[in-house]
């Protein structure tokens, strides 16, 4: 019976996922002629994932494509919950500048299609599909992100905003749910320019007569006109792209066809359990393979949770596990390349938290576990959050979990001697210590339902340790 397996991240976003799911996805290539999985599908979200994969050696930092694209003919679609911006697929020579990890703002050249192409001699665009229910992002969403957030800091502060990527993913979504916005498939019928004028026009009207007039809110005319230009210039491409993902996938797995699912951000990011309002505006759990890819729940086999020895978190809100000595955190930046690969920030770190790794286990029921970077260990001695205190008693991850995250205090830590890269492997120190204790809270918090499928130890898809 063919199922939908998946790849979700188990922590704050940023584990690693797309350097696994390329590993699992090349290896059945190797493995067999024929493809075990004939698809992957990008769930939810939009551009404010972003994944770093190698490929000969080049790096490629992929937002809106799921991994799909170094595994020759795995068809790659995007599913009806993804914001779906076209200038982000296939600008060119695109007028927006974002940050390095320096902070320094440097040209951001061409969109994931055009990189592709341009860069790595690769084109997706006959194995590439987008959800025809998918959501269009517009062109004034990610300028709205800015307006929403300069008003939250100039009332209550830096403290007080969000610290999203900027990629207008949450104006996206409002929209949408508020029924303003467009869907990809809207451009199939005549009418979608006379919808898409009148959807700029209302948007124009708010930010211009509304957020500048009257809140005053500074916007960049040009930017904003520019922003407009591009999406009217990329937009068709979506055209050629567009199917009916619930009936692709109902015919695939009834011709017994696999199909993977990489999720983007991370359990503990979910909009509806995570640390609200400091969350992304999708869901993010496994549950989403449903809604978004048009099947039925009974369909979804195998979700493999990844998580990193440490974990990383960008944007604001409460960090309950995060390293209070700012050396010994620069140590894990630096280690682990810890810059947003969207954003370029510094990445926060804490360390592994096991009370947030049970109710990421809970929340997903994955049957997988994979360690991303194992081999990061700057450290001579690495630690585990084992529990919370909180006004109404200790959080350990079994008992109950407080309504707000930010009611976790006092972490209780346990150590762990730390270890080397050796070779392709970790020294013992990492099997006995760390990653013994691990396997076994895994164990207790899901019932023995959950097996440890592999480790990786480096930045290439190769350094990885698959356990079977
Ligand atoms: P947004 O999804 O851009 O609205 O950002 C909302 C929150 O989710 C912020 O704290 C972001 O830093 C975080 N976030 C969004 N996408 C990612 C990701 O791919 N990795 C890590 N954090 C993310």
């Amino acid at each position: 019976m063919a199922q939908i397996d998946g790849t979700f991240g188990g922590q704050w976003g940023d584990e690693g996922k797309g350097k696994q799911v390329d590993k699992q996805l090349r290896k059945q290539k190797r493995d067999s002629d024929e493809l075990y999985y004939q698809a992957i599908v990008k769930p939810q979200g939009g551009a404010n994932a972003g994944h770093t994969l190698f490929h000969n050696g080049k790096k490629f930092v992929g937002h809106l494509l799921p991994s799909g694209m170094f595994v020759p003919d795995m068809n790659m679609y995007i599913g009806a919950h993804v914001i779906v911006d076209p200038v982000q697929l296939w600008g060119r020579d695109l007028a927006e500048m974002v940050a390095d990890k320096d902070g320094n703002k440097k040209q951001r050249q061409n969109g994931e299609i055009a990189i592709l192409q341009d860069d790595f001699g690769i084109d997706i665009t006959s194995r590439f599909y987008i959800a025809e229910n998918a959501i269009l992002q517009g062109p004034y969403d990610r300028i709205f992100e800015g307006v929403f957030e300069y008003l939250k800091e100039s009332k209550n502060g830096v403290a007080a905003k969000v610290g999203g990527t900027g990629r207008g993913i949450a104006p996206s979504y409002a929209n949408d749910a508020a029924r303003l916005g467009l869907r990809a498939g809207d451009m199939l019928y005549s009418d979608f320019k006379e919808r898409a004028n009148d959807f700029i026009e209302e948007q124009s009207n708010l930010l211009f007569k509304y957020y500048v007039a009257i809140c005053g809110v500074p916007v960049d005319r040009d930017l904003v006109m520019q922003r407009v230009e591009d999406w009217w210039k990329y937009v068709w491409k979506i055209k050629d792209h567009l199917v009916s993902i619930e009936y692709e996938m109902r015919t695939m797995l009834g011709a017994g066809k696999n199909v993977f699912v990489e999720g983007a951000q991370a359990a503990l990011l979910d909009r509806t359990w995570g640390p609200y309002p400091y969350v992304t505006s999708s869901n993010t759990l496994p549950s989403v393979i449903a809604s978004s890819l048009g099947v039925p729940t009974s369909v979804i086999g195998n979700i493999c949770l990844v998580v990193k020895p440490y974990v990383t978190k960008v944007g604001g809100g409460h960090f309950p596990s995060r390293m209070t000595d700012a050396k010994v955190e620069a140590e894990f930046q630096k280690a682990g390349f810890e810059f947003g690969s969207t954003t370029g920030r510094p990445r926060q770190c804490g360390h592994f938290d096991l009370p947030l790794f049970a109710r990421a286990l809970n929340l997903t029921g994955a049957s997988q576990l994979y360690i991303s970077k194992a081999d990061i260990c700057p450290v001579d001695t690495m630690y585990m959050v084992e529990s919370y205190d909180t006004e109404r008693g200790y959080v350990d991850g079994f008992n109950r979990f407080p309504h707000r995250y930010s009611d976790l205090i006092n972490p209780k830590l346990i150590e762990f001697p730390g270890w080397k890269k050796e070779g392709n492997d970790l020294s013992l120190e990492f099997y006995s210590g760390f990653y013994n204790y691990l396997e076994n809270f895994a164990a207790q918090a899901t019932n023995n339902k959950i097996k440890i499928i592999g480790i990786g130890t480096g930045e290439n898809v190769d350094d990885c340790r698959m356990f079977d």
